[in-house]
C-alpha cells in the first residue's frame, strides 16, 4: 500500500521504515530540510538497533522517500499518519499546533478520500479537531464534498527498542469512525496492519476517543507505578528497608508484575491536566 508519514522524528522515521520493510510504498515528508537532507544522504538523525539497515535497504528499494514536498506527500498516498511532535505547552498541556498544521495541510493540497491517522499522542477529542480543520481547509477550496475519516492509533514504542517495539507490537489501537468513512478507513488500516495480526489478532478496534484516551491511560499507569515506587523509596529510607528487596518481593506477584517497578523520575504534570485540553 502507499502511505505518507507526516513527521520524520522518531515515531515518525520507525513508522515509515518498518511500514516499507514491511512491502509498503512510504513517502516520508518533514519541515526540518536538515533532517530530510541528512536522510536523502544515507545518514539516519536518531540510533536505534535495526534502524540503519531498514531504511538504507528499503531506499535502495525505492520504497522509502524522504522529502519536504508537502503537496507531494498529500498526493502520495490515501493514507496519511501524523506523527509530529506534541512538545508540553507553558501549563504541561500538550501543544497542538504541529498537528493542526500537519492537518490543515491535508486539507488543502486533498483531491480524493484519505485515512488521516493521529499517530501522535494527542489529547481526547483530538480527532474531531483535526476533522475540524480539514473540513475548514476543504470548505476554503469549495470541495466541502470530498471524504476523509480521521483514526487514532497512538504509538507505544520505547525509545532504545523502537522497531522490535514496532515489528512486534504487544497490541496496536485503532480508533475509527462509525460512519461509512470510518468503516472504510478501519478496512483500510486492518489491510495495512495485517502482518502484525498473522498470529493472532493483536488489533483493537475501538472508537476514536477511546483510542485518544487508552494511549493517556496508559501513560498515566506507567508514570503511576515510578511516583508510587518513588514514595515506597523515601519510605523505605526512613525505616531502614531496602526498596530493591521491597521491588523483588512485591513484584513476584503475578498481579503486580517486574516491569516498571523501578524508583525514578515520573511525570511532574498532573496526567489530568494533559487530557482535559479543549
Ligand atoms: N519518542 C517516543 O518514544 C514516543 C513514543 C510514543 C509516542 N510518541 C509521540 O509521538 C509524537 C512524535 O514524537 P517524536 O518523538 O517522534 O517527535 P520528534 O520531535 O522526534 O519528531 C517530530 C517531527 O515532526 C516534524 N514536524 C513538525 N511539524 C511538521 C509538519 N507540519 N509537517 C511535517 N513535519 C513536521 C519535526 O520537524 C520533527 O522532525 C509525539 O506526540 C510523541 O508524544 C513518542
Amino acid at each position: 500500500m502507499k502511505v505518507t508519514i507526516i513527521g520524520s522524528g522518531y515515531v515518525g522515521l520507525v513508522t515509515g521504515a518498518c511500514l516499507a520493510e514491511l512491502g509498503n510504498d512510504v513517502f516520508c515528508l518533514d519541515v526540518d530540510e536538515k533532517k530530510i537532507a541528512l536522510l536523502n544522504a544515507g545518514g539516519v538523525p536518531i540510533y536505534e538497533p535495526g534502524l540503519q539497515e531498514i531504511i538504507q535497504r528499503n531506499r535502495a528499494a525505492g520504497r522509502l522517500t524522504f522529502s519536504t514536498d508537502v503537496a507531494a506527500s498529500v498526493e502520495h498516498a490515501d493514507v496519511q499518519f501524523i506523527a509530529v511532535g506534541t512538545p508540553p505547552d507553558e501549563d504541561g498541556s500538550a501543544d497542538l499546533k504541529y498537528v493542526l498544521a500537519a492537518a490543515r495541510n491535508i486539507g488543502r493540497h486533498m483531491t480524493g478520500f484519505k485515512v488521516v491517522v493521529d499517530k501522535s499522542t494527542v489529547p481526547v477529542g483530538t480527532g474531531d479537531r483535526v476533522a475540524a480543520v480539514i473540513r475548514e481547509e476543504l470548505a476554503a477550496r469549495g470541495l466541502e464534498d470530498l471524504q476523509y475519516s480521521v483514526v487514532s492509533n497512538p504509538e507505544f514504542l520505547k525509545e532504545g527498542a523502537a522497531v522490535e517495539d514496532f515489528m512486534r507490537p504487544d497490541r496496536i489501537v485503532l480508533g475509527c469512525g462509525a460512519d461509512a468513512a470510518g468503516r472504510h478507513a478501519q478496512a483500510t488500516m486492518r489491510q495495512l496492519y495485517a502482518p502484525f495480526n498473522r498470529n493472532h489478532e493483536r488489533t483493537f478496534y475501538m472508537d476514536v476517543r477511546s483510542a485518544e484516551f487508552t494511549k493517556y491511560a496508559a501513560n498515566s499507569m506507567l508514570a503511576t507505578r515510578i511516583s508510587f515506587m518513588n514514595e515506597l523509596a523515601n519510605l523505605a529510607d526512613e525505616v531502614g528497608a531496602d526498596i530493591e528487596l521491597v521491588r523483588l518481593g512485591i513484584g513476584s506477584d503475578p498481579r503486580i508484575g517486574y516491569s516498571f517497578l523501578y524508583a525514578g523520575a515520573a511525570t511532574a504534570v498532573p496526567v489530568s491536566r494533559r487530557m482535559c485540553r479543549r
